[in-house]
This record gives structure tokens, C-alpha cells and sequence, in this order.
């Protein structure tokens, strides 16, 4: 573990002194984490990779396209939500720190900051983001805090599967946000485990708003994950470009056809990699293992869980989170929960 660390200063300091950041997950650590689970994910009987390695630079930069493309409804349905509903959700809670899991580039985030600002007399805001893409997360933070005076940040660089017992115990009260469905694209028995570390970084009556898309018609659902640009193909296909940077392995992008279906049994979204050839793949960190992916065989990376309701309350209360309040936009597309811890 690296920790590179850089006191905060008070509301009104010059940013670098309001500004400090956590690396729990870089280097070394993270490489020996992709190179293991690229070992079991590709030696398994079915070959599989886990989705948190699309997001280097390069593939957060192309998921920030698929915010805007016309297809995915999601983020600006959950724009439309949180927008109208952030100032009495703010002044409800009263929160002086905000906890965002998979921030990304932050840019929602601001939608809450925007509503507190408004405030007569904004307080001290303490911001603490956590996401895997160091990168991504440092450029977002030193806007964040050049446009808001009132925010001091403490980033923590790391997984959300892993590392949530590393943010700090609340100071005050809390809230946590997880947006984009971003929970979805975990499965039951990991969004549990999730939700129960994201517990223990709450205190009684701290609250969670969680994004969540929702369950629909198979044509609007699939089209969102196969857009006529072909970016979340280039997306997609990032992932055997994160191998090849960090395990020296030759997987060839161009040679993998995009595929993405509703299981509406399983109410998710599967995306994977179908090679239209038979492929031979070397991968020099993996001791020189060499896998054959065949066209009669793909490689899942990703799934994104549709939700009910009904789920996601359940979901919440077996985390000891209950419901509390429960905003979906007019054509039920997209769904905010807001839970209270318990
Ligand atoms: N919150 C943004 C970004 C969503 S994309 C939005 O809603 O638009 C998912 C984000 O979660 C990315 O920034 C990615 O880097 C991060 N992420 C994915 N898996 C992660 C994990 N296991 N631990 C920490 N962050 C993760
Ligand atoms: N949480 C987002 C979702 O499930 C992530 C996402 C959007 C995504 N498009 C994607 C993940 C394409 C993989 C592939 O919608």
C-alpha cells in the first residue's frame, strides 16, 4: 500500500491545503489484484474478467461519452431526479460529508454541492470520493475544489469491494451516494457484501441515495448497451487493453465482436466479448499462460442487474439501510433511493 497524503486546511485555503488523497489500491497491489483475478477469470469454464478493470484512463474517458449518448437514458434521467429533488433532500439531511463510491469524474456529485450552495451561508463540506482510477478522480477533485471554496477532500483511491473499511469514520453527519446503477453491476451476493461495509462507515440516522436503472422493455434496455456509435463496443473491448498494459498479454482488440442481451429472468444486462476467429492469447505475467478463446465461446465482462422496487427495498433492508424515500422520474425509467441507516 502507497499513501500519499496532504493536510486539509480550513474553507477559503488555497486548494492543495483542503486537499488530501488515500491510495489504497495503486501500483504493485493493483496489478497483483488484475493478475490474479485475470487468472481465475480466464482459466475458469467460463471465461469471465471483472468489469472494474474497463476503468483506466482511457475507459473512464469513454464511459463519459456513454453518459451522453442518445440511447442511454440513464444519467440524464438520473440528472433529471436528483436535480429536482437535491435542495429538500440537502436540507432534510443537513449533511457536512458527502461519501461517493465509483465518483468517477464527479460530476454528479455537484448536482448535491450545487443545491447546498445555494444555502444561505454554505457550512463546511467535507467530500470523500472513492473510485479505482486515481487519474480520473485527481483532475475531477482539483475542479471540484477550485469551484466550491466551501469543500475540503479527502479521495480515497481504491476498491469498493475491498477497501470501504478504509474511509474514515464519520466525523458528523454523513451521506453516502452511489450513482449510475454502478451497484448493478455487481452481483446479489456482492452488492450484500458492499452494502454491509458501506454500513459500517455510516452511524445511526446517516443516510445512502443509490441510483438505480430499472426494470423495462427489452428493446429500450438492449439499445442502451449497443449504441449506434459503437462506443460501448470500444468500451468494452478497453478491458483487453488494460490486460495487455499491465500483464504484457497480446490480446487483440479488433478480433472481438461487442455483445450485449437482456436475461430477463436474471433482470440483468450481459455484456461480453465474442471473438470472430479463433484466438491464441499470451500473457507473460500470468507465468506464460497461453488461453484459446474460440468463436463458440466469449469472454463476460460485465453485467448490469435491472431493479424493482420491491428488490431494492428488500436489498436495503437486509443491509440494515431501509428505505426512507423513493424518486423515479415520470416514465419509470430510473429510480433514486434514499435509505437511513437504522
Ligand atoms: N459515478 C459516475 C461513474 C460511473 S462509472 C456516474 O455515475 O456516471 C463507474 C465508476 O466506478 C468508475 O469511475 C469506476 O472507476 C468506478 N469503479 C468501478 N468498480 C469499482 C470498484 N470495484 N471499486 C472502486 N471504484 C470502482
Ligand atoms: N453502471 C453502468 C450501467 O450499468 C455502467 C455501464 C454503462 C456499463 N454502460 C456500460 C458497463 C457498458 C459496461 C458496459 O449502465
Amino acid at each position: 500500500m502507497t499513501t500519499r497524503k496532504e493536510s486539509a486546511g480550513g474553507a477559503g485555503s488555497p486548494p492543495e491545503s483542503r486537499y488530501r488523497l488515500d491510495v489504497h489500491h495503486g501500483g504493485a497491489a493493483y496489478e497483483d489484484a488484475l493478475a490474479a483475478d485475470a487468472l481465475t477469470g480466464l482459466t475458469g469454464p467460463v471465461k469471465s474478467l471483472p468489469p472494474k478493470y474497463f476503468y483506466d484512463a482511457d475507459g473512464s474517458a469513454l464511459f463519459d461519452r456513454i453518459t451522453t449518448l442518445p440511447e442511454y437514458y440513464l444519467t440524464r434521467t438520473e440528472e433529471r431526479i436528483v436535480k429536482a429533488m437535491a435542495s429538500r433532500w440537502m436540507a432534510e439531511i443537513r449533511p457536512a460529508e458527502l461519501v461517493e463510491l465509483g465518483a468517477g469524474t464527479c460530476a454528479k456529485i455537484r448536482w448535491l454541492m450545487d443545491a447546498r450552495n445555494g444555502a444561505s451561508a454554505p457550512q463546511r463540506l467535507l467530500f470523500l470520493p472513492f473510485d479505482v482510477d486515481a487519474r480520473t478522480m485527481d483532475g475531477a477533485v482539483r475542479g471540484l475544489l477550485r469551484d466550491y471554496a466551501f469543500l475540503a477532500v479527502h479521495g480515497i483511491i481504491g476498491d469498493f469491494q475491498r477497501d470501504l473499511s478504509r474511509v474514515p469514520a464519520p466525523g458528523a453527519r454523513r451521506l453516502a451516494v452511489f450513482f449510475g446503477s454502478t451497484l448493478g453491476n455487481l452481483h446479489p451476493n456482492e452488492r450484500a457484501r458492499v452494502l454491509q461495509d458501506l454500513r459500517g462507515i455510516l452511524r445511526s440516522g446517516d443516510c445512502f441515495l443509490l441510483g438505480v436503472d430499472l426494470v423495462k422493455d427489452t428493446g429500450t434496455l438492449e439499445a442502451a448497451y449497443n449504441d449506434s456509435a459503437g462506443v460501448t463496443a470500444a468500451f468494452n473491448r478497453n478491458i483487453l487493453a488494460v490486460l495487455n498494459r499491465h500483464l504484457g498479454s497480446d490480446f487483440d482488440q479488433a478480433a472481438y465482436a461487442h455483445e450485449a442481451f437482456y436475461d430477463r429472468e436474471r433482470s440483468r444486462i450481459e455484456m461480453h466479448l465474442r471473438p470472430m476467429t479463433p484466438q491464441e492469447v499470451h500473457i507473460p505475467r500470468l507465468g506464460g499462460l497461453t488461453v484459446t478463446v474460440t468463436p463458440d465461446e466469449t469472454i463476460w465482462t460485465e453485467s448490469s442487474y435491472k431493479f424493482t422496487r420491491e428488490g431494492v427495498g428488500e436489498m436495503l433492508s437486509a443491509a440494515g439501510l431501509p428505505l426512507v424515500d423513493w424518486q423515479t422520474d415520470t416514465d419509470g425509467m430510473f429510480a433514486m433511493a434514499l435509505a437511513r441507516r437504522d
